[in-house]
């Protein structure tokens, strides 16, 4: 992809502990206006880590994060939120007790400052089976359906970037698809997209360029051709 500067969203020399152990170790990694990247790495490289300090869910011991020029890093998870980050956590996040319509109608918000805006209705069509089960309470969705809902949730936020922790995880190989083409139209729509995907083929397929994770560290950065046309490097940090 061409053109992809100024950045949206910025993380530099990113430092997180956990109590004491240090487990972001200086993380850059950037995010263009209308880019897919995704993270990639072993577990425990800190990918999840690394969104939730984005999300403002762990606090950074160092480091600035930035969207649109603006300092994220000190300001409260619905502040950022606000400012235009969406996160869709690899733990579904539905409110049980609401049905499948409650749930995203909680989730709306108006689109500001030009990022794209999204209605209840384009979610049943990236999902009919939601549709199908929209009066139903969402504690009584498969794992599956649950991960879709709260992907949708995420989405009528309006988010700039939208930030997908494994969204795949444990889906049978038909859903695995449908989500795929989601993130794709998604992308194509003009949402920026940071997402951890443990699917190779399914993330070299969704994304503009790759972001290998290492020890805490961004340890590889190029398009997904580039990663693999080296062996060497996906054995070393992606064990494949
Ligand atoms: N809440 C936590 N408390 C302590 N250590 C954690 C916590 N969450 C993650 N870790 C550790 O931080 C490292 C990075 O984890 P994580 O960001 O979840 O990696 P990934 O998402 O790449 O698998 C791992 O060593 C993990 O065990
Ligand atoms: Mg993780």
């Amino acid at each position: 992809m061409n053109s992809i500067s100024p950045n949206l969203l910025s993380i530099s020399d990113l430092h997180v502990h956990y109590g004491k152990s240090h487990v972001l170790h200086g993380v850059d990694l950037s995010i263009g206006h209308n880019e897919v990247v995704s993270l990639l790495g072993r577990n425990g490289a800190g990918r999840s880590t690394t969104m939730k300090a984005v999300m403002g869910l762990v606090p950074p011991s160092a480091g600035s994060i930035q969207l649109g020029g603006r300092e994220l890093t000190g300001l409260r998870p619905y502040r950022i939120s606000r400012a235009g980050v969406g996160f869709v956590p690899e733990e579904r996040e539905v409110f049980a007790n609401l049905s499948v319509e409650e749930n995203l109608r909680m989730g709306q918000q108006v689109a500001t400052d030009g990022a794209t805006a999204w209605t209840v209705e384009q979610m049943f069509d990236y999902f009919p089976r939601l549709r199908e089960r929209r009066n139903t309470g969402a504690g009584n969705l498969s794992g599956g359906e649950q991960q879709m809902l709260t992907l949708c949730r995420s989405l009528l936020g309006c988010p700039k970037v939208l930030m997908i922790d494994e969204p795949t995880e444990g889906l049978a190989p038909k859903i695995v698809a449908v989500v795929a083409e989601a993130i794709r139209d998604i992308h194509r729509r003009g949402v920026s997209i940071l997402l951890v995907e443990q699917k190779l083929t399914i993330a070299l397929k969704v994304s503009s360029r790759v972001c290998v994770m290492g020890h805490g560290r961004i340890v590889f950065e190029g398009t997904p051709q580039a990663l693999t046309d080296d062996p060497s490097l996906m054995k070393e940090w992606l064990a494949v």
